[in-house]
């Protein structure tokens, strides 16, 4: 029987890292998969990271199992991160610890679905693993355009759709540093959104997977706050895979905001069974760390500094990639107006390809870079090798 399934390619993504491995030229440069990088090009574990492993290690007394809400004490102390200490909704939210961003997107998706959503709108590009996570949970998929062709975020097309959207639809926004264009909407243009949204049956599910890497921790989870203010209800998706430096260890949440905070214990019943039939319970360590971090204000201050000087890499890298300006139809000054650790770059397939054999330069097949695998020992050989390819 199982000789009957078709072979499937494997996850682009994921296949480049591979690839990249694989390549023996001492020279290559990888910005592939999402992960930061120091100038050294190296993906160090945060010293937060390796201090509140310390503490665990010390009185971690079991191991235990928690329940499919996974650590709570980790799930509430991200809430003022998220949402603000003084959110007046905050009574009606409540979350649970996910395997990563990825469990955090399929249990709201999942959930969704169980409540009655059939059609999630989702603008293009996107992260792809979105598009793969809802033809796998069997919702209807219906696109738009997230940016316009002169690479500036279209906001209307947005709140089109929103506008538009019936009881049953839900729409899937990232909150902040858009993966893979890196195009953010404004504070303004959120204000927007969320009045969209007030006026609309349907339900905003948000992604933020990259809090803390664009504009600071406040600014980043400006749109989520905007939104989640003013609608009845929502789901947030939350991932510190990246802002903990935490990738394989999987760390996310998921929070529902009910339209009652009675309702809260039977949406909370559903997102415990769905995740009890899908992993049963998260993986514990990373989270716990993550907890030990935040309730330590030393601990949470030298994380906080750490994210900080990640953040000024980023925006030094992406001026950087700015000041080369033109080359050929590129436009490499959108960078600097760009947030987090992607930006697309309109090549061409054989381009991306090119760059790939002839200059060792590793990225996703859609154009799209880790601007945080540029640094001063490869950014300007791959200035010169996409001269080579674009100029
Ligand atoms: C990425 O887009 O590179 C990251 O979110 C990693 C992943 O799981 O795809």
């Amino acid at each position: 029987m199982l000789d009957q399934l078709p072979a499937q390619s494997p996850d682009a993504l994921l296949a480049l890292i591979k690839m990249y491995a694989a390549d023996p030229r001492s020279d290559k440069i990888d910005l592939g998969v999402g992960v930061y990088r120091t100038d050294d090009g190296a993906t160090p574990v945060f010293a937060a990271i390796k201090a509140a492993e310390a503490n665990l290690l010390e009185t971690q007394d079991s191991k235990s199992y928690l329940g499919p809400e996974g650590d709570v004490a980790f799930v509430r102390a991200l809430v003022p991160y998220v949402f603000g200490a003084d959110a007046a909704y905050l009574d009606r939210v409540e979350g649970m610890q996910t395997p990563g961003g990825t469990g955090a997107v399929r249990l709201a998706l999942a959930v969704a679905q169980k409540a009655g959503v059939t059609k999630v709108h989702m603008g293009v590009p996107s992260w792809p693993n979105h598009a793969q996570i809802l033809a796998d949970v069997g919702l209807e998929t219906v696109t738009f355009g997230h940016a316009d062709s002169d690479g500036r975020v279209d906001v209307e097309a947005v709140l089109a759709i929103i506008d538009a959207a019936a009881a049953g639809e839900a729409v899937l926004l990232h909150g902040c540093c858009h993966n893979p264009t890196g195009i953010d909407y404004s504070p303004a243009q959120w204000d927007r959104i969320a009045a969209a949204f007030a006026d609309s049956p349907a339900i905003p599910i948000l992604d933020l997977a990259y809090q803390g890497l664009g504009a600071g921790m406040d600014d980043d989870a400006y749109g989520v706050r905007a939104v989640v203010s003013v609608v009845p209800e929502a789901l947030v998706a939350y991932s510190c895979d990246k802002n903990f430096g935490m990738y394989r260890d999987r760390v996310g949440a998921l929070y529902v905001l009910a339209d009652q905070a009675g309702q809260l214990d039977a949406i909370m019943s559903n997102l415990n069974a769905l995740a009890r039939a899908s992993w049963s319970m998260p993986p514990d360590h990373g989270a716990a760390a993550v907890r030990v971090i935040l309730s330590d204000s030393a601990m949470t201050k030298l994380w906080l500094d750490e994210l900080t000087a990640m953040r000024a890499r980023i925006a030094s890298v992406r001026a950087q990639m700015a000041e080369a300006g033109q080359i050929g139809p590129l436009d490499l000054t959108a960078l600097s107006r760009e947030n987090g650790l992607f930006s697309m770059l309109a090549l061409t397939k054989d381009q991306i390809a090119s760059l790939r054999e002839d200059h060792a330069v590793y990225m996703a097949g859609s154009g799209r870079i880790n601007v945080a695998g540029l640094h001063s020992g490869n950014i300007a050989n791959f200035i010169a090798a996409l001269k080579n390819v674009a100029g």
